[in-house]
Parts: structure tokens; sequence; C-alpha cells
């Protein structure tokens, strides 16, 4: 009997051919639907392997009931979906899909920076909507992102490549993090800050830090309130690290600059969201990794990792 892989969203058939090759695929056959928890759970309970996504809450309801799984491969480098102390207790292994998403997010992430500083979004708008009457001097004026000080908040290796992209941009980089990078400090000038500090005195400030239990609501009221009222906030990670009612407050009220935001706290977000109703936000539908390169590349990592578990291999990036 070949072991069972359940894939929970539809995934190119090149990518799934290896695994039909030494395993039974099931995939739900749906690209822009997230699977149905019932599904999910009925599935799970036969699985041996389950390739999942960002939207499939991985509980510990799923895998104590799924008495077969070995292996959560998760397409994401992060993984607040899945239920990481149970699947450690549970002797479950999880993968995610580091290092390859590095470069595209970190792209993506000073795209919003340069977008929402410079209104860009809100400019194309404005022309496509045919309010484009006159050119006038201080129309559409933003903010300067060259020579700015941008403050990173999690400066993994995603806040490296951002950082990596701003030198060039001569900006003035302070971050936040776990642990201090003395090496990377020593070697480019960066300025290790505690995060008040940070809030206070950055141009930029650019979220970059997982979303667990500790990060959770980081950013509230009191946070936007340090910030500049020149600052913009960009959040390339999880929504809810930012209070959404919070940044919208300080959004309105003119006690920051704009937003950035590639994330949102539930997702996907309604076009009558408070935040989309406010011109100074930039906002992006989760596609921080969204390169065609980036993806094909995220999934050969849980393709490998998968059979990897499957045949008794150690996979690399495991999470637990
Ligand atoms: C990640 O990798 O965590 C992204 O948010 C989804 O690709």
């Amino acid at each position: 009997m070949k072991q069972i892989v359940y894939i929970t969203r539809k995934l190119p058939e090149e990518v799934v051919a290896p695994l039909r090759e030494k395993f039974t695929v099931r995939m739900w056959e749906e690209e822009e639907i997230v699977v149905p928890k019932e599904i999910l759970l009925e599935e799970a309970k036969s699985a041996h392997a389950l390739w999942t996504t960002i939207t499939d809450q991985i509980t510990r309801e799923v895998m104590e009931n799924a008495p077969n799984l070995k292996v959560v491969s998760n397409f994401a480098v992060g993984f607040n979906n899945i239920d990481i102390k149970a699947a450690k207790e549970l002797g479950i292994t999880v993968t995610n899909t580091p290092n390859v998403l590095t470069e595209t997010t970190a792209d993506l992430a000073f795209a919003l920076l340069l977008a929402s500083g410079r209104r860009i979004t809100e400019a194309e708008a404005m022309l496509r909507g045919g309010k484009w009457t006159s050119w006038s001097p201080m129309q559409l004026t933003g903010m300067d992102v060259f020579g700015a000080t941008l403050g990173i908040v999690g400066m993994g290796r995603i806040g490296e490549a951002v950082a990596k992209r701003a030198r060039g941009f001569e900006m003035n980089i302070l971050y936040h993090n776990r642990t201090r990078k003395m090496d990377t400090e020593e070697m480019y000038g960066y300025e290790y800050v505690d995060l008040d500090d940070l809030l206070k005195r950055a141009d930029f400030v650019l979220i970059l830090a997982p979303l667990t239990e500790k990060t959770k609501n980081l950013i509230a009221k009191r946070e936007l309130s340090l910030m500049k009222e020149t600052a913009v906030l960009v959040n390339a990670s999880r929504g809810g690290i930012v209070n959404e009612q919070d940044l919208y407050e300080a959004l309105k009220a003119g006690e920051i600059w704009s937003a950035g935001l590639d994330v949102f706290e539930t997702e996907p977000v309604s076009v009558d969201h408070p935040l989309l109703t406010l011109p100074n936000v930039t906002a992006l539908p989760h596609i921080g990794s969204a390169s065609i390169q980036t993806r094909l590349a995220m999934m050969k990592l849980n393709e490998r990792a998968i059979g990897d578990v499957l045949e008794g291999r150690v996979p690399n990036h495991i999470v637990v």
C-alpha cells in the first residue's frame, strides 16, 4: 500500500508528478478556494503527509485525528497556521520553505516602502480615475526614501536582504530583533535599538518579525503614537502583528503619514475593510513571495521534504 499525500490546494501537475510516482496523491482541486475544515479533517485521517498553505489551520484536532501523519510541509516560511506544540508532542515533523523566498520577499517589501512613501498607488488611481486635471507643485508629494532612516523590526534573513537594498538608497538603518547581529552591525553600521527608540527615530518602520504570542499586536496605539507624523509603516510579515483598528485611527488622524500592507489580520480582506477606505494605505493581497521562480522553488522544497520524511530521510528546513 502506497503512503498517502494530501495537498490542500491545486498545484501544477509537473510539481505533483514526482510525488505521484511514489505515493498516492490526493489534492483539493481548487486554486482559489480554501479546503473546508471538515474535508481537511477527513483527508488528514488517512494521510501520511499534508502539504499545506498559510490558509489551512493545522490544529491539534487535525493532527490528533491523523494517526498515520508523519509530516506537515507548509508552503511558506511562516508557520503560524500550524499548532507547532501539538505537532511536536505528536511526533509529527513540520517543514517550511525558507531561503528561496528571501530576495523576492525583500523586493516586495522594498516596493511597498517606495510605493507608500511616494504615494504610487494613490497617484495611479487618481490618473486612471480621470481626476488628473492639472500638474501642480505640491500634488501627490510624498516622503523621500533616499537617505531616510529605516527601522527594521525583525532582522532575519528577509530583514537583512531589505537592509542590503536600503544601503543602495543610502538609508540609515536601525533594527530591533530578538538577538543582536554584531557581525552585520560592524560590517554595515546598522544600529541595534529597542523598539520604542526605533519607532521614535525611523522614517520608515518595516515589520518583518514572525507572528507569535509575543509579537501579536506588537504595534498598537501606544507604539503608533511614538512614531513621527511623517513616518511610513510597512508590514510584509503577518497582519496580526499590527493592531488594525489602532492603525486605522492613527492614519485617519494623521498621527502617521501612510502605511504599506501586504498582510492583514484576517485574509482575504473585503473591499469595505476600514483600512482600504484610506488613501494613505497601499494594500496588497499577501504577494510577498509571489514570483514564478520563487513559488516553484518553494514547491520543490515541499515536494522534497515530503519525500524525505516518507522515505525515512531527514528533510531540510525542519521547524519541529
Ligand atoms: C510566507 O512564506 O510565510 C509567506 O507569507 C507566504 O508565502
